[in-house]
């Protein structure tokens, strides 16, 4: 069985309550619930933090055994030179994924540290940008 994992970044523990105009009214476990059902013969992880070094520590954790990582690593994305440079140092193909399209938004948004590292990048679908990813691994 494939084993993927969705690591997600500061303030994604909010969804369903954050912005629901930009990020929709559904929390990410009630989602999550239904991707797994959806995907059952692939496992997958999740993990969330608010906190950089937190998200660094878990793809290295997870970067050399699992066969694909999600990561939105929400504003981090547009700031962290350590999460690129783990994105790099590590040996699972990670897809960026972005609920929103951030090219549409704020020009501070349109840098991102984890695209030049990254398989791909998926944004702007909503939550369905997840599950594009993880299509992505079968
Ligand atoms: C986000 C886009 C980021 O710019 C923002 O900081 C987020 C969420 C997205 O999924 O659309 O927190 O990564």
């Amino acid at each position: 069985m494939k084993k993927v994992i969705i690591i997600n970044g500061p303030n994604l523990n909010l969804l369903g309550k954050r912005e629901p105009a930009i990020y929709g009214s559904l929390t990410f476990n009630e989602f999550l619930e239904k991707v797994k059902q959806k995907y059952s013969k692939v496992d997958i992880d999740y993990f969330q933090s608010n906190i950089e070094g937190e998200l660094i520590d878990k793809i290295q954790e997870v970067g050399f055994s699992y066969d694909g990582i999600v990561l939105n690593a929400a504003a981090y994305t547009h700031t962290s030179i350590g999460i690129g440079d783990a994105v790099k140092a590590i040996e699972t193909p990670v897809v960026e994924v972005h609920i929103s399209n951030t090219f549409n938004r704020e020009e501070f948004r349109h840098q991102s540290y984890i695209s030049p590292n990254a398989k791909g990048v998926i944004l702007g679908f909503g939550l369905q940008s997840y599950e594009l990813a993880i299509q992505s691994f079968l």
